[in-house]
């Protein structure tokens, strides 16, 4: 069951352990070819695949440098979204399952050919993977993993967005799966039509995000849970200022948004701006180009 929000305190949600590593994919074959979301618009803005694989490889060296290992699975012809690690499953572990993902269901078929090659790379390390056939359920039955599903930090609860991808017949089900708590968190504005593009929990008390994404009552809930929020900008937003992640106290964010840099700095933040212009294209940020795994 997904727990209402009245019903379920931070403190009494069970401890997790935060992931130290990155999954990331090969963008050899990554591409524009159709409007999955706003951003993507084949026609006009195309992708320059050198100037890409340039900025994939300095997000490569950015993690790295700071201390993350990060484990690179190979890009698959065909499949020019599977760059955007983030969305074909979820990773959690616990003390009763150990290491496990969630296979996701995706909205686009392109997508949903993805995730073969992930779950098998998770098989490979050892994960349990929970729903092998969550593949078969029905249209109305999508669940695109990480982009709508974020961690509270070091805590067992979920937080997962509805409304453009992930829907709330397929994350009723994920409660059970995870054997933990589910929050649901409705989006209301297309052009932030996954979790991550608004929402980015850095702390366990602090959030930054884009309010107006979010329904009033959605509004409300989150701010019965951060004790800190930091508002971006609705022109930082969209240029994926929310789709950002953290490690250590260091938050690796896209380029250009200097307002919300000066707003981390000033509540005691480094951050390390880098350039994904051209993933940008296609809807995705720093977020959804790397997966936390353990
Ligand atoms: N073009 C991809 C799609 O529309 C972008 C995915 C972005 N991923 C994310 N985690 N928000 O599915």
């Amino acid at each position: 069951m997904v727990i209402s929000p009245e019903t379920i305190k931070l403190q009494d949600c069970k401890l997790r352990q935060e992931p130290k590593s990155i999954l990331m994919c090969g963008c050899d074959y990554f591409d524009v070819i159709d409007s999955k979301n706003p951003f993507m618009n084949p026609n006009i803005n195309k992708v320059d695949i050198n100037l890409a694989k340039h900025q994939w490889q300095e997000l490569y060296k950015l993690l790295t440098v700071l201390g993350i290992k990060v484990f690179v699975l190979d890009a698959v012809a065909n499949l020019e979204d599977m760059v955007f690690t983030a969305n074909q499953v979820l990773v959690g572990n616990n003390a009763s399952l150990g290491n496990y993902v969630v296979a996701a269901n995706m909205k686009y078929e392109s997508r949903n050919r993805e995730i073969p090659y992930f779950v098998q790379w998770f098989k490979a390390h050892n994960y349990k993977i929970l729903n092998e056939h969550y593949a078969n359920e029905s249209v109305d039955c999508i669940f695109e993993g990480h982009g709508d599903a974020l961690w509270h930090p070091n805590h067992e609860l979920l937080w997962v967005g509805f409304g453009y991808r992930s829907t709330k017949k397929a994350i009723a089900k994920v409660p059970e799966l995870i054997q933990a708590p589910v929050i649901t968190l409705e989006l209301v504005d297309a052009n932030f039509y996954h979790l991550d593009t608004c929402f980015f929990p850095i702390d366990e008390n602090t959030l930054m995000y884009y309010p107006e994404a979010f329904s009033k009552k959605t509004n409300d809930i989150i701010c019965q849970y951060f004790k800190n929020l930091v508002v971006v900008s609705r022109k930082e937003a969209l240029n994926f200022a929310c789709n950002s992640i953290v490690f250590n106290d260091t938050i690796i964010i896209q380029s250009g948004n200097n307002n919300t840099v000066d707003a981390l700095q000033k509540l005691g933040y480094k951050t390390a701006g880098i350039d994904v212009g051209e993933f940008m294209k296609s809807g995705g940020g720093i977020s959804c180009l790397t997966l936390w795994v353990y």
